[in-house]
């Protein structure tokens, strides 16, 4: 290990491999143009991948892709971000394509190389980087998911850490850049009132949905690689998950964040089977890249429990699907009942116990919802939420957060290697030993299954798309 990048100093380049694909055109291209609008991207930034285009191609394709994301309020931003792309083209496997890189990049020293790329050629990539010399002041900047299941994502992190300092080494998790998901941890503990009741004394159990209304969008061959416990929950819900459950950080600093999720995802019970429902939507095996009998799953739904002193016993119920009935991710942490029912209309009789909400998307929202009383001579009440946030439109997206601090050697808000492999500890049993996807009618909720799933606990809580009533 050569690498003698400083954790402090700025990249000097920015090198996107897979620059066609489509986390470049849906994702990085308007965070870029973002960054370029703010002020904070002033390096060279070179696309890689194998087709062959010229850069003024690319310079196309990109302003395309801004233009597609939104509206281009400031056309000299954009302007200067193009002047500042390039292309190189290239097989990946062949050492003359990180010599056109190097040739490319010039005077610059400390690249950040962003693999935006399938998780198979990772480490053809990285091993490419290190042999031409590209990675010794570098830093790299991976997405998940990262591995296929537990072994290749020890692999993954050995040849990572071969070549790369620990500390120029990310791991992307956009969800871990979203405003109301960082919210999460500052309104756990910013606040002192929520600590005595956020547990197995106070806590029924805990829900989590991501869910999208369309389908896999021209990306069959991943999906078929991946499917949803891969591509969603193994990383963004559990990382929500690993936020919600952990003790408090020991003193200020992420690293004490880190080592406190860390617990969290080591004490997560190994799922079994019969904890996980996965479902696919009709129609899937019609997209293009989808093999016409594939049991990839599009939606899943499980049940996980956290063996710690704090969690014991409270299920944690999570699922996240395509084609459902909206795009819509919330958590609902639900609570006990009053320990006796003395009016006619307690809950849990009458729907709902009392419960926290966090909208996580679309907006961010905080409501803790309780009983009130009605006007009159009878003891009957509604519950009501008492709104603590209301929606917000996100100042930066998560991949302009987090590419810039990439960029600067901010590794806070990335997910942590150790993190990464106890994560895939957990899903690792049933990635190969699972019941077969049930088909589900697109725009529903998913199969019923998943409702057998949770129904010792309650229901599914399917998060409403109408504006938040203050
Ligand atoms: C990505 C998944 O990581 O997250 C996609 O690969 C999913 O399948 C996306 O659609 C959801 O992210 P967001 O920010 O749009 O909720």
């Amino acid at each position: 290990m050569s690498n003698t990048h400083s954790r402090t100093t700025p990249a000097d380049a920015l090198v996107l491999f897979g620059v066609t694909g489509d986390l470049a055109r849906k994702k990085i291209f308007p965070a870029l143009y973002a960054m370029a609008k703010r002020g904070v991207l002033n390096v060279p930034v070179v696309g890689v991948a194998t087709s062959r285009l010229s850069s003024a191609q690319l310079r196309k394709r990109a302003s395309d892709a801004i233009r597609k994301s939104g509206r281009v309020d400031d056309k000299p931003a954009l302007d200067r971000l193009l002047s500042l792309l390039s292309y190189v083209s290239g097989d990946y496997n062949d050492p003359g394509t990180f010599e056109a890189l190097k040739q490319a990049l010039g005077e610059a020293r400390r690249p950040a190389h962003y693999l935006a790329i399938p998780p198979a050629l990772f480490a053809t990539v990285i091993q490419g980087l290190g042999a031409a010399g590209l990675a010794e002041q570098g830093r790299v900047i991976v997405e998940k998911p990262f591995g296929r299941d537990l072994a290749s994502a020890r692999e993954l992190n050995r040849i990572l850490r071969s070549v790369f300092a620990e500390d120029a080494i990310f791991h992307i998790d956009h969800y871990l850049g979203k405003e109301a998901i960082m919210n999460i941890l500052y309104f756990r503990f910013a606040n002192a009132f929520l600590e005595p009741i956020w547990n197995r004394n106070c806590v029924a159990s805990v829900q989590i949905t991501l869910a999208e209304d369309f389908g896999v969008e021209g990306r069959g061959a991943f999906y078929e690689s991946a499917g949803t416990l891969r591509d969603v929950v193994q990383n963004h819900l559990f990382q929500i998950v690993a936020l919600l459950a952990m003790e408090p950080p020991a003193y200020r600093g992420f690293d004490a964040v880190h080592a406190e999720k860390q617990k969290v995802f080591r004490a997560m019970r190994p799922l079994a089977s019969d904890d996980l429902v996965r479902g696919q939507y009709a129609g899937y095996r019609q997209e293009p890249g989808v093999a016409k009998h594939s049991d990839v799953e599009t939606f899943c739904a499980l049940r996980l429990f956290i063996d710690s002193w704090r969690w014991e016993g409270v299920p944690w119920y999570l699922r996240s699907g395509k084609c459902l009935a909206a795009t819509v991710a919330e958590v609902l942490v639900e609570l006990k009942p009053p320990p006796q029912r003395l009016f006619e209309d307690s809950a849990p009789a009458n729907g709902l116990a009392n419960y926290l909400r966090f909208r996580l998307s679309p907006g961010s929202a905080v409501a803790l919802a309780a009983r009130v009383k009605r006007a009159g001579k009878e003891f009957v009440g509604d519950q009501r939420e008492l709104y603590l946030l209301d929606e917000q439109p996100e100042e930066e997206s998560p991949y302009e957060r987090l590419l810039g601090d990439a960029m600067v050697g901010e590794g806070a808000l990335f997910a942590r290697e150790d993190c990464v492999e106890a994560a895939w500890a957990v899903v690792d049993p049933v990635l190969t030993k699972h019941h077969r996807a049930v088909a589900y009618k697109p725009g529903s909720w998913g199969p019923k299954a998943a409702d057998a799933l949770i129904a010792a606990d309650g229901s599914w809580h399917n998060p409403k798309l109408v504006k938040e009533k203050k």
